[in-house]
């Protein structure tokens, strides 16, 4: 392994495989285990420590498969459980660890268990032998479930008013009356964390999946679990990920109750003699994440906080300085990430005019100047890869990718499009096919012939895997040369972290002993604290060997 220690995953970097969109082993048009496999070479080179493998149970894909439908099984798109059994195999045998996603929060409405739920009777409320959360419906199969009985005269209308994150209420109606609730897609029913049922489960899923050698998982809605069980009516105008001011007490979002859940996790995990991890994805307000990585909890979750930041230097350093304080207090290493599958790539975020806009969701197409975007993605990278704590790649950020924005209509799958009425595009323009080598599609994503699932745009030629291979000045080379200093400079390895002085508009800080960070966000060229050549930096030093706007150098400060 890279990084060989019991506390790798304190600074481990952790590359994000979309699976759909990553390698296409059979030309089928969709990503898969085959494809991936063959892929292990390159991730290993690209020097990171581990991968995270989106969802690749079996499932109807209706939400890109976070609507699993069997969470022991592998979707025969992506391969069977024979091959993941290797692949787990072969990635260790590369140095890789290899991070599941877990999506606890629902299930899909073509799991078993919720096939059942509906062929049940509704029951009546506190039927005898239920769990009987207050108001449920009781019977045994929709208690795994958040089934009630509807509002108005006849109960048709949803039991509160709560709005689903892709668009429309929070709840569906049955054949019989009843409604249940899906925070997300209708094919997404939330489950009911009251029951025991579901605890058991899951830690059955858990070690499932540890005794076939899964490092950790990362854990999808990890806030959104636990329910307040009278479902009261929010009062809201529109879904939203966070809760809001004064809303301490959400009904669904951040509850105390989700931490039960994860104490139960920890224990399971903590009884492998190597250490399991999990990550959080967790969407809670300022000083709440901490919560999550006490001790006896989850090690690590991501840092949205980071990701949503602008790229301006007085709003890092106060995202930077609260996210390793806050972590610090409860003994966690803080976590950094640019981009995800769920919002718009970074190299189109930061060539934006405000450069924090980027709620995937809501965007419409603003104008985007792309170089520029990408030498601030360029300078972004070496700023989170020289921050102590651990760092979250997404697929293709390496190649320099862009938010493919003009994918026509007829090819958008993210069930936002369709919930939206058509009016919000949703996420499939950070989800485009990664381009690996040639210079029209498929871009070596599968055999010659293959249609990926998404269209690749024909520039894409420049992005590809072998054309940033070659190039001395790309992204890739970039990336790869940032996370072999990552590895293997001292400066680096350790947790040690202080600001120094320098110009608005900057930042400035030390690792350990003599490593600095010089990243210069003015609009003024920056004199650089020595005039020693940078280890490395995001583009050239201009003719007086000061730092430019919009880019990075890391130094090896001259001792006296
Ligand atoms: C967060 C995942 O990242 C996103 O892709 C998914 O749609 C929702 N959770 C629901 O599972």
């Amino acid at each position: 392994m890279n990084n060989a220690s019991d506390s790798w995953w304190r600074s481990a970097v952790i590359y994000q495989v979309y699976i759909r969109s990553f390698a296409d082993g059979d030309g089928d048009g969709t990503g898969d285990i085959a494809g991936l496999r063959s892929r292990l070479p390159y991730l290993a080179d690209l020097g990171v420590d581990a991968v995270w493998i989106t969802p690749w149970y079996p499932s109807p894909l209706a939400d890109g498969g976070y609507d699993v439908s069997d969470y022991r099984g592998i979707h025969p798109a992506f391969g069977t459980l024979a091959d993941a059994r290797e692949m787990i195999a072969e990635a260790h045998g590369l140095g890789l660890r290899v991070i599941l996603d877990i999506v606890p929060n629902h299930t899909s409405d073509r799991h078993t268990w919720f096939r059942q739920a509906l062929a049940a009777p509704p029951g009546s409320p506190g039927s005898p032998g239920s769990p009987g959360s207050p108001g449920s419906p009781g019977s045994p199969a929709r208690e795994r479930y958040i089934f009630r009985d509807g509002r108005g005269e006849d109960g048709s209308l949803p039991p509160n008013d709560w709005h689903a994150a892709f668009g429309g209420p929070a709840w569906t109606r049955t054949a019989d009356g009843q409604w249940y609730l899906h925070l997300f897609a209708p094919e997404q029913p939330d489950l009911n964390w009251d029951n025991p049922e579901v605890h058991a489960e899951f830690e059955s899923i858990l070690r499932f999946w540890f005794d076939l050698g899964v490092d950790g998982f990362r854990i999808d809605v990890a806030h959104g679990m636990a329910k307040d069980p009278a479902l009261p009516d929010l009062g809201l105008p529109e879904f939203s990920v966070l809760t809001g001011p004064g809303q301490d007490d959400h009904p669904h979002w951040d509850r105390d109750g989700v931490h039960d859940i994860f104490r139960e996790w920890r224990a399971v995990a903590d009884g492998y003699p190597d250490r399991r991890v999990f990550v959080a994805e967790a969407h809670v307000r300022p000083g709440r994440l901490a919560g999550y990585l006490r001790e006896d909890e989850l090690h690590t979750a991501f840092n949205f906080d980071f990701l949503k930041c602008p790229l301006e230097a007085g709003p890092l350093r106060e995202v930077i300085d609260r996210s390793i304080t806050e972590l610090a207090a409860v003994g966690a290493p803080a976590t950094w990430v640019l981009s995800n599958h769920d919002e718009t790539r970074h190299v189109t975020r930061y060539g934006r005019a405000r450069t924090g806009v980027q709620a995937t969701f809501r965007d419409r197409r603003l104008p985007t100047d792309r170089a520029l975007g990408t030498r601030r993605a360029r300078a972004a990278a070496l700023l989170m890869l020289a921050l102590p704590g651990g760092a979250y790649l997404y697929q293709g950020e390496e190649l320099g990718l862009y938010e493919v924005e003009d994918l026509p209509e007829d090819a958008l799958q993210d069930p936002v499009w369709e919930r939206s009425g058509h009016t919000v595009r949703g996420r499939d323009g950070c989800r485009v096919p990664l381009p690996w080598t040639g210079d029209a599609p498929p871009f070596g994503f599968g055999p010659p012939g293959t249609v990926p699932w998404l269209p690749q745009p024909a520039d894409f030629t420049s992005l590809t895997a072998e054309a940033g291979r070659a190039d001395p000045a790309s992204m890739l080379r970039l990336y790869r040369h940032a996370l072999l200093l990552r590895r293997t400079d001292p400066g680096l390895r350790g947790e040690e972290f202080h600001w120094l002085d320098s110009p608005d508009g900057t930042l400035l800080f030390e690792r350990g002993p003599g490593l600095l960070c010089a990243v210069n966000l003015s609009a003024r060229p920056l004199p650089l604290p020595d005039a020693r050549d940078p280890l490395l930096a995001s583009g050239p030093l201009d003719s007086d060997g000061l730092l430019p706007p919009d880019t990075t150098a890391w130094l090896q400060r001259r001792t006296a």
